[in-house]
């Protein structure tokens, strides 16, 4: 069994495993949440993979400083700020601009990203000891119910993540309250363990911009990030949609007819799933800004984390 009470001794030990690009399972006031260095993109791949998710879901990374928050994501507006100083630590995950070093798969490929200062005091230890930013969506597996004990967390995930912190009941018993505060306004993403009210005693009235607030535009919600240029399957594409245009590629693992390209990227040269998770929207990004008018990519393996990369090129294919 992976389950260890939170003492002192098993939160350092467990902040080696998030230092070594391992996965843990730990309390937070809201849920338990499944970790990994936040900083590092294939130990964020490995969360994916263990919660056996068919999509990519933008993660939210936990903090324990103005340091951590500074070095992640641009906060200097007034409302950011009061906003933190009343509501942090706790249930209150605010969505804002992205700095250059939160990997790619973190924010799912958009240019915003989700940050949360947790009130528990063994998530607070552990990002603490671990030194970096932690990754951790709800350490749920995909479809089930989010775990409020380490109880729920072992039987849905088992032996797919190293170590389970147990740290009792959560005390919120639901996930956080999330708003996003950009240029266009303050807007509620996700109702949570916050109440909307206490905010908007802030904020004033929140706009609200759930998933399913503009069902016909997927295309248009920030967590549906799709390059800026068609991107079509080898398989798939038509001469016609290719004749006289520039083109760049994404292999899965091995290149072919190289001269065609004005950009080849290989997710994985080792055919290794985890690896091209890490390096997929990293490399898109450089692919729309290689002056190529169009992307053909190869599909991956339709196994484990490659029905999510997969996921996520289908909608790119479909959005232009
Ligand atoms: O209470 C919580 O928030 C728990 C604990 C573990 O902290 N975490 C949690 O994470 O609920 P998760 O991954 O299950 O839900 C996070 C939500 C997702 O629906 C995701 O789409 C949204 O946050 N999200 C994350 N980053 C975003 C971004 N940059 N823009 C918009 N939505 C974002
Ligand atoms: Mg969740």
């Amino acid at each position: 069994m992976n389950i260890y009470k939170a003492t002192e001794e098993n939160i350092r030990k467990a902040a080696g495993i998030i230092k070594s690009g391992g996965l843990v399972a730990f309390p937070t006031e809201t849920v338990y949440g499944l970790g990994a260095n936040g900083l590092n993109p294939e130990a964020v791949a490995k969360i994916f993979e263990a919660k056996q998710r068919p999509t990519f879901n933008p993660l939210i990374l936990h903090i324990r400083s103005f340091d951590q928050l500074n070095l992640i994501a641009n906060s200097d507006d007034l409302i950011v700020e009061k906003l933190i100083k009343k509501f942090w630590p706790g249930p209150l995950t605010l969505v804002l601009k992205k700095k250059e070093i939160v990997p790619e798969i973190v924010t799912a490929g958009n240019l915003t990203v989700a940050v949360r200062m947790p009130a528990n005091e063994t998530a607070q230890k552990l990002i603490d000891y671990s030194g970096v930013p932690i990754a951790a969506p709800s350490a749920n597996a995909f479809g089930f119910l989010s775990p409020t004990t380490a109880r729920h967390v072992a039987n849905q995930l088992g032996e797919k993540v190293e170590m389970i912190l147990d740290g009792g009941n959560t005390e919120v018993g639901i996930e956080s309250t999330i708003i996003e505060i950009s240029d266009e306004g303050i807007f509620l993403l996700r109702p949570g363990g916050l109440p909307v009210e206490e905010i908007e005693k802030l904020t004033g009235k929140l706009n609200i911009k759930t998933g399913d607030a503009k069902p016909n535009s997927p295309g248009q919600l920030p967590f549906h990030y799709s390059p800026k240029i068609p991107l079509r399957f080898f398989d798939e594409v038509t001469e016609e949609e290719i004749r006289g245009k520039k083109k760049a590629a994404l292999f899965f693992r091995e290149p072919e007819n190289e001269k065609e390209y004005v950009l080849i990227k290989c997710l994985s040269p080792e055919g290794k799933l985890r690896q091209a998770a890490a390096n997929l929207f990293a490399y898109l990004y450089e692919l729309e800004a290689s002056g190529a008018e169009i992307i053909l990519a190869e599909k991956p393996p339709s196994e484990g984390l490659g029905i999510a990369i997969l996921d996520r090129l289908q909608r790119a294919s479909k959005r232009y």
